[in-house]
């Protein structure tokens, strides 16, 4: 990571808040803001103390933070329960009637659920769960579609104690084994199938393979959403309706320790082996319940709508706890966005008069080339606030969406975090600080972002560097699953004592920050974190592959798409049939969305004199014209390569 990096962003345009919507806010200034920042890190214990006895203790903290890197303990002496927090203390406060989730199938079909109904499904959900010896501690897997029954499922783990991880159910098999042998999960939660696109994912099929070698699980819990056919194993798999149906609809909210852990997420990074991300409960829970009050400034009519997943850390932090804490109105839908038409997202805001809706710059990348009448048939007139998380949003995209979507008069928080980190941990609030189109502006409370030289020192104004993160906030990381010295390692010791984001960033003459992307091998593909590695490890498994290295390229759609390098065994020829077979397998062991734009054969990949592959140079060329003769022009490289001598 020798080469400086570099920043080209050139943007100026500044939009101030709309002094109506400044006149409501939460935070209606800039000079309010800056005095609650100062004192978030001059006063942590004090800043922090006070947001978290908004909520409900069973004990009270006895201390605020403790920090001694790269571990840090937050509200300790204090217990607690989130699934509490979320449902029966606004229950217990008179709001259960109040609609918790505003649930739309992709077929059409609408559900809501109100807080006190919420609160029931969660505590059938506990109550069944611990009749399946699930205890405090223990691991469940979630491998589910968008439906209400996942957040359900993951607010009675939380009750009881238990640990969730839930896996995007875009996963195929393999990734699904992986990750629920890594947890030693012993309860998985399926479907028979979740709807995608008017098709069904075989979500149960998936789980029926990965079980085969998973010698942890000891059941699953089978929700019927689809009605396709699957098998039952009798003793192993029982039914969500006989098993939760029937079970009791009271079930108390077990306090657990502050730092009692509430749930893994795996994600990836630069080896093969994805990474569990931990976090634990008071923490986190402070965490999002915070950024989620004033980073959407919500109100009690507020109508919210969060786009992502509940796969990915976006889905637990904003459509389940944050809202949930904050006694928000939720709408979580199903399907895809195109389905039946273009316009579904749309249509759906003008039908449930959403107020803030959370998206993707992947996603508002893709309306942009479906065409304005699709937004313009619909009254979005609801909307008063956008949001947007997941990758870099170029200033075109954000102009269009502040433009077209939001009628001009919605600010748009643009917010960057990670799973790593929990919750938001840059973004305007929006009544408080001026905005510019790519920027995610300046730090949340708590934060203390920095920018450093590969040497340590701190960038200079507009310079690009690494992004680091100073002083521990409450919903940090506690460490990856079973695997302490691999979080020190990744996070901890580029920069000693520092957090490390992987992101390269700059900051400009206002101070505000400009997120680039990843400095490491980890390319985001439509929203989607993955790791090249964990492809990697996929192609070479092939018998005919010798050697395989995996970048990104700029995609318009996309963000960045793949490009696979693979040099095979000698005596086997590249052919378009194997190229096509190497695709399907990573699509087969990891998901479709993982699947490489191209594959593209050489004779030799090109190596620094240490024998590491040169990936920017790969990057380039991935970049450049798509070449004829891939591997003429990856002679090239390589005889580029053989005259350099730096390592990358
Ligand atoms: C990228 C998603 C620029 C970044 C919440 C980060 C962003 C990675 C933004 C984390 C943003 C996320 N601007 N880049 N507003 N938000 N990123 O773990 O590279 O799936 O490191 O968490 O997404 O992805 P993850």
């Amino acid at each position: 990571m020798t080469n400086a990096i570099v920043s080209v962003s050139k943007e100026s345009r500044l939009f101030e808040p709309p002094e109506a919507f400044a006149a409501a806010a939460r935070v209606g200034a800039r000079e309010t803001y800056d005095a609650m920042y100062r004192r978030s890190i001059d006063d942590p214990e004090g800043f922090w103390g006070e947001l978290a006895a908004e909520l409900h203790w069973f004990d009270a903290p006895k201390t605020i933070r403790q920090w001694d890197p790269p571990k840090t303990r937050w509200f300790e002496g204090g217990t607690t329960n989130l699934s509490y927090n979320c449902l029966d203390r606004h229950v217990a406060a008179g709001g259960g009637d109040k609609a918790a989730l505003v649930w739309e199938g992709e077929p059409g079909d609408v559900r809501t659920l109100s807080y006190t109904e919420l609160l029931r499904e969660t505590a059938r959900c506990a109550n069944a769960l611990r009749r399946l010896g699930v205890g405090a501690g223990d691991r469940v897997v979630i491998y589910m579609g968008m439906v209400p029954e996942a957040a359900i499922t993951m607010l009675a783990c939380a009750r009881i104690g238990a640990i969730h991880s839930v896996i995007f159910g875009g996963f195929a098999a393999d990734a699904v084994r992986d990750r629920v042998n890594d947890a030693g999960a012993k309860l998985i939660v399926t479907q028979d199938g979740a709807w995608r696109r008017g098709k069904v994912v075989a979500l149960k099929e998936h789980v029926d393979r990965a079980l085969a070698s998973c010698p942890s699980v000891e059941h699953t819990l089978v929700l019927r959403r689809t009605g396709n056919p699957i098998e039952m194993v009798a003793g192993r798999d029982l039914e969500w309706t006989e098993t939760v149906g029937v079970a009791h609809h009271e079930c108390d909210a077990v306090p657990v320790a502050a730092e009692h852990p509430l749930f893994i997420l795996y994600t990836s990074g630069t080896t093969g082996k994805p990474k569990g991300v931990l976090h634990t409960t008071a923490g986190y829970m402070v965490g999002c319940y915070v950024t989620t009050k004033y980073v959407f400034d919500l109100r009690d009519d507020d109508v919210y709508w969060c786009t992502a997943d509940v796969g990915w850390v976006t889905g637990h932090s904003y459509i389940v706890y944050g809202p949930l804490a904050n006694h928000a109105t939720v709408v979580m839908y199903e399907g895809a966005p195109n389905h039946p038409g273009p316009d579904r997202f749309w249509a759906m805001i003008a039908k449930h008069r959403v107020t803030v809706f959370y998206t993707a710059p992947t996603a508002i990348r893709a309306f942009i080339r479906w065409g304005d009448e699709h937004p313009a048939r619909h009254d979005m007139s609801s909307l008063r606030l956008l949001g947007s998380v997941g990758e870099p949003i170029n200033p075109e995209a954000w102009m269009w969406y502040r433009d077209v979507i939001g009628g001009g008069r919605c600010p748009i928080v643009d917010t960057w975090w990670q799973t790593e980190t929990g919750a938001i941990m840059m973004a305007p609030l929006p009544g408080a600080i001026a905005t510019k189109p790519g920027s995610c502006t300046v730090p949340f409370f708590g934060v203390v972002p920095k920018i450093l030289r590969h040497d340590g020192t701190e960038a200079a104004t507009n310079e690009g560097g690494y992004l680091v993160i100073e002083q521990p906030w409450p919903s940090m990381l506690r460490t990856v699953w079973g695997d302490d010295e691999r979080f020190r390692e990744t996070y901890f010791s580029r920069f000693p004592g520092k957090y490390f984001t992987g992101d390269g960033a700059r900051r400009d003459e206002h101070g505000y920050f400009w997120v680039m992307g990843r400095v490491d091998d980890v390319v985001n593909v439509a929203g989607h974190r993955l790791g090249t590695a964990e492809i990697e490890s996929v192609l070479v498994a092939h018998p005919w592959v010798a050697e395989a290295a995996v970048v990104g390229r700029p995609d318009e759609l996309k963000g960045q798409a793949l490009v696979a390098f693979v040099t095979l065994k000698s005596g086997r020829e590249p052919t378009d049939p194997l190229a096509e077979e190497l695709a399907e397998l990573v699509s087969a062991e990891i998901g479709k969305f993982a699947r490489p734009d191209a594959i593209r054969f050489a004779d030799a990949l090109p190596k620094t004199r240490s024998g590491k592959i040169m990936r920017r140079l790969l990057g380039e060329l991935a970049a450049g014209q798509a070449p004829k003769g891939d591997t003429t022009t990856l002679e090239d490289i390589s005889v580029l390569a053989a005259l350099r001598t730096d390592d990358e």
